[in-house]
């Protein structure tokens, strides 16, 4: 990673609402590149950089915690109505800072069901599930707030911790085939890593409001479970048809298995240069199977 000093340096300090899996890999970075960062929990905690915000219980977060902060990044999912958390609550403080930059993590669902097709940002939304139409009003209304708002569409969320290996280890895998069906990732730290290039080279890249964080490989969901039980020198279970197993999975589980996409990574990755840590669920893999 280049010097951050140009961009980010020791004065840039970072309110990070949500500090879940991709706000605590995200925190944890740009404290190393000496940066301070600031997170929520729901619930209050020792640690002295957390403070609690909770949407639903109107647990909102002193005048202090606003104090010079330059930079906010939201990882906190649409409410149960299809609104935006924290533009909710806290849109008059965070309007009051002038932050020099605002991130969204929001989800390539907005694309819906592309039958395997690639889909980039030029393509319109097309959300199909009742969440996705929930996130695609979140986007419209950070869109619109007036902050200085770039979002980022993700895939499948994996890294150290959170993976097919802990599936495995903890027998709730489910080895299902269905033909033609792939899905997109992306490694947290490449999450992570683009954004902090993003913000690096900021005053000499092209600011693009919408940009796809997805890895180059979509592929089956079986490729990347065979490929963990090969590391972990296991035998995969035989898989079954997805006709087969359909009726034992739960809504939420059914859902994942109705759209089918590509997601591009061409404007992250090609116009505005970034390069991923992990291009391919292999290498990501690896690095999970080293670090979980
Ligand atoms: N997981 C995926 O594969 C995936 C894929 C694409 C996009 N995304 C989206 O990307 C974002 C980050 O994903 P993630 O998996 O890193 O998220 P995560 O681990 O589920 O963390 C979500 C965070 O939001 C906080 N939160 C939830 N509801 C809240 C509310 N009403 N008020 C205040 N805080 C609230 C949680 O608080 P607590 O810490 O107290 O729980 C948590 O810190 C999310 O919006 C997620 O929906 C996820």
């Amino acid at each position: 990673m280049k010097n951050p000093a140009s961009s980010l340096n020791n004065k840039s300090k970072f309110l990070i609402l949500g500090c879940g899996f991709s706000g605590s890999f995200f925190a944890k970075t740009i404290r190393k590149l000496g940066c301070t960062a600031l997170t929520s929990s729901r619930s209050e905690n020792e640690d002295p950089n957390s403070f609690a915000f909770n949407s639903e219980n109107g647990k909102i977060p002193n005048k202090k915690v606003f104090d010079g902060i330059t930079h906010v990044l939201s990882c906190i999912p649409p409410d149960k109505n299809g609104n935006d958390p924290v533009l909710g609550s806290l849109k008059k403080q965070l309007k009051n800072l002038s932050p020099e930059w605002v991130g969204y993590l929001s989800t390539t669902g907005v694309y819906g069901n592309t039958k395997g097709d690639w889909v980039s940002e030029i393509d319109q939304p097309n959300p199909y599930q009742n969440r996705s139409h929930k996130r695609l009003n979140c986007e419209k209304e950070w869109l619109e707030s007036g902050l200085p708002v770039q979002i980022f569409r993700l895939p499948g969320i994996y890294g150290p911790g959170r993976s097919t290996f802990e599936a495995i280890r903890t027998k709730k895998i489910r080895v299902i085939s269905k033909k033609n069906q792939v899905f997109s990732r992306i490694h947290v730290a490449d999450i992570t890593n683009a954004i902090i290039y993003l913000l690096q080279n900021k005053n000499s890249l092209e600011f693009h409001r919408i940009i796809n964080i997805a890895d180059d490989e979509p592929c089956s969901q079986i490729e990347v479970i065979q490929y963990c039980y090969d590391l972990l020198g296991l035998k995969m279970p035989k898989p079954i048809l997805f006709e087969d197993a359909k009726k034992e999975l739960s809504p939420m589980a059914q859902s994942f298995w109705i759209e089918n996409r590509r997601v591009s990574n061409k404007l992250l990755c090609k116009t505005l240069g970034y390069k991923l840590i992990y291009k391919n669920y292999k290498l990501g893999l690896k690095n999970c199977y080293l670090n979980s």
